[in-house]
């Protein structure tokens, strides 16, 4: 009898991201805010593994704490990834995934929407729908703000609510370390404790700076650390009055700059160079303000393709 090939399984590897400036506008009538986010994406990687299963299911494996933050059912966003990838092809959502999440849960680096993207990728390869780079980013833009860049990775601008790209050119390497926080920051509670902090203060329209979007093309730290901005650090700090402790800390520890990762609550410090990065996070591990410290360097690519196998 002839020998059946087996069926293989796909592991992807998408980046987390920090926001080096997030100009927040005011809500939408549609409840979401418009953004000029510009994101970098840093060498922090989730592993995304889509395995032929007639039952579907995820499993997740994660370094660091927080798993139990991460849903097992549909409300996973990988899970939803393949289910409207296999809505879009009309294919049957037979899929196991497995994620090994490395980007901290719930800590303002993009790690569900770094998951979305990868199972698009994953399945797409597993099923062998080729999908175009055009539907994968509206798939991705339907699932969230931030799965877009996750996606594309390397150093973009997103308008809209951050769905829309722009790629940005960036010279060499910056380096930076997160501060990890216990626990997470609800990302729509910070969007609406930014608004309560606002009051009735006019809000300008967001725009990207363009110091800023220099600085990136020119590889220049010290230009970058005097401009970078996150519109949603006061309500992040509000919530977890510690981070000022922790942005201190960085700070003190020899940092360029330091800011708040997106919604929060990890930290994010740019350093001058590797060598700092190391000095920086053994002072923040020292100063007892956060539960642990990572160094990395971005850009780092989008969602990659790392593994076919049986
Ligand atoms: O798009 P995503 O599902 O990641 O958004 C999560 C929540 O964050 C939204 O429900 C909204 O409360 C808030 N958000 C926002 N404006 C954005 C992006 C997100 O208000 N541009």
């Amino acid at each position: 009898m002839p020998v059946q090939p087996a069926q293989r399984a796909v592991t992807v590897r998408v980046p987390a991201k920090v926001n080096v400036q997030l100009a927040v506008g005011a809500p939408r009538p549609d409840g979401f805010h418009d953004l000029a986010n510009v994101f970098l994406a840093v060498g922090l990687y989730d592993h995304v593994t889509a395995t032929p299963s007639p039952t579907p299911g995820v499993t997740v494996s994660c370094s660091g704490p927080g798993s139990e933050l991460v849903p097992l059912d549909g409300g996973n966003l990988a899970v939803r990834a393949a289910e409207a990838l296999a809505g879009h092809h009309g294919v049957a959502a037979a899929v196991h995934l497995h994620i090994e999440k490395d980007i901290p849960v719930a800590g303002g680096m993009a790690g569900g929407s770094a998951d979305a993207a990868g199972a698009l990728v994953a399945c797409d390869a597993l099923w062998g729908t080729g999908t175009s780079r055009a539907e994968l980013l509206a798939l991705c833009a339907e699932l969230g703000s931030d799965v877009p860049f996750s996606l594309v990775g390397g150093a973009a601008l997103g308008r809209g609510r951050g769905e829309r790209l722009t790629e940005l050119p960036v010279a060499g390497t910056f380096h930076w370390v997160f501060a990890l926080a216990d626990g997470g920051l609800s990302t729509p509670e910070v969007y609406r404790a930014c608004d309560r902090l606002r009051g009735a203060t006019p809000v300008p329209e967001p725009e990207a700076d363009p110091a800023l979007l220099a600085a990136l093309r020119d590889g220049d730290a010290h230009a970058l650390a005097a401009v970078l901005v996150n519109d949603l650090q006061p309500a992040a700090v509000e919530l977890r009055p510690s981070l000022a402790a922790t942005l201190a800390a960085g700070l003190a520890g020899g940092a360029l700059a330091g800011l708040v990762s997106g919604s929060g609550p990890s930290c994010a410090f740019l350093v001058a160079d590797a060598e700092s990065a190391e000095l920086v996070a053994k002072s923040l591990r020292a100063s007892g303000t956060c539960r642990a410290a990572r160094v990395t360097n971005g850009p780092a690519p989008g969602a990659t393709t790392i593994g076919s196998h049986a």
